[in-house]
């Protein structure tokens, strides 16, 4: 029986997607195989995987003078790929906010000059510095951030002003709610937590800015490689880009990412609601860069960690265990995490307390 999964990432994917998944896995469309049996250059693969391109361009309303690259490599490969195709020999501005932007500036500094323009790291990250004390470089070859640290549940919800080619980590926010990608030379993101299965990057390059990347990498570094060959340098992840395609028909068929924003905003206002409200739990982030994603909550006593992790998962509630590195607990509450799912969790979060607090 499938329970709430409130897993960071490989998460929950919509349930609709999975069942058609299941009706077409021995045989897609007459085709007489699963789609994992096709070449990826066959007639039918290019037409699911050229629809499941098109589908995410209408949905995240992307500019036609972006290329929409499916990837492999994770998003941990765009920490190295980034500086290499456009930082080396230059100065490269990154925003410090949490795990994962710490992991791309450590990656980022064997390649390119990094300068930190911020951080909030004596802090815990409990916050994303003000825009108005970023020490910017005056000549970055971009200035990258992560728009939502998955970790830490900090986001910076809007795009900041910037001078330098402005580069974004999406990877645990992309999808949520409409984005102006106009705003970006570069947005990646992993596929695990709202497009769909592990093993799928999606990076959304500007045309100009594409212009500017390296041409001597090994060809699977380049970007510009990857665009010239629609993505099929080599052979793509065909199963996760198809399973990828069901999720973007099945957001444009529940209303889009307006529908979506509205719904995940609500979501995620009811949670920190009640954690507000309560003795037992808080929420560390300061209200204004709070994530709508990634919802993480102490317990005034931590010796009740376990036991709210065994209570939780007997009343079908799973994977709230905090990252490793801070501990405690955290919803992700992606796309496919409705809210009933959250529902389910205040109530339960409510009679533990009672009961322990
Ligand atoms: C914001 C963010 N960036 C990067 C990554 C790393 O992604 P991957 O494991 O796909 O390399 C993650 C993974 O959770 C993430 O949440």
């Amino acid at each position: 029986m499938r329970k709430w999964n409130f897993s960071a990432g490989p998460a929950a994917i919509p349930e609709e997607v999975l069942l058609e998944a299941q009706n077409e896995m021995l045989e897609w469309q007459g085709s007489g195989m699963s789609v994992m049996e096709m070449s990826h250059r066959s007639e039918e693969y290019m037409t699911l995987a050229d629809k499941a391109r098109q589908d995410l361009i209408d949905l995240l309303e992307i500019p036609s003078n972006y290329q929409v690259l499916f990837l492999q490599g994770g998003a941990t490969l765009q920490f190295s790929m980034m500086p290499m195709n456009f930082g080396s020999n230059k100065v490269t501005d990154y925003l410090l906010t949490g795990s994962w932007s710490k992991k791309a500036v450590n990656e980022a500094k064997n390649l390119t000059s990094v300068n930190i323009v911020a951080s909030s790291e004596e802090s815990n990250f409990n916050h994303v510095p003000n825009e108005g004390d970023w020490n910017c470089s005056s000549d970055a070859a971009y200035l990258h951030y992560v728009a939502n640290e998955t970790i830490q549940g900090n986001a910076l919800h809007a795009p900041p002003a910037s001078n330098a080619p402005l580069i974004a980590d999406m990877s645990s926010v992309i999808l949520s709610e409409p984005i102006d990608v106009s705003k970006f030379s570069m947005i990646y993101a992993g596929a695990q937590k709202n497009i769909g299965p592990a093993g799928l990057t999606i990076c959304i390059i500007q045309d100009e800015f594409l212009d500017l990347a390296s041409t001597e990498l090994p060809g699977m570094l380049q970007y510009a490689k990857h665009a010239d060959a629609d993505s099929m340098f080599n052979t793509p992840p065909t199963f996760a880009w198809y399973l990828s395609g069901k999720v973007f028909a099945w957001l444009k068929g529940n209303g889009g990412l307006n529908s979506m924003g509205k719904i995940n905003n609500l979501k995620a206002r009811k949670l920190y609601d009640f954690i507000d409200g309560s003795n037992l739990y808080s929420n560390p982030v300061a209200i204004e860069n709070r994530s709508i994603m990634n919802i993480p909550f102490l317990l005034a006593n931590s010796d009740l960690d376990s036991i709210f992790l065994q209570e939780s998962k007997s009343a079908g509630l799973l994977n709230l265990k905090g990252h490793r590195s801070v501990g405690g607990m955290r919803a992700s509450v992606y796309n496919a995490t409705p809210p009933e799912a959250i529902d389910a969790l205040i109530n339960f979060m409510g009679d533990f307390e009672t009961k322990h607090g």
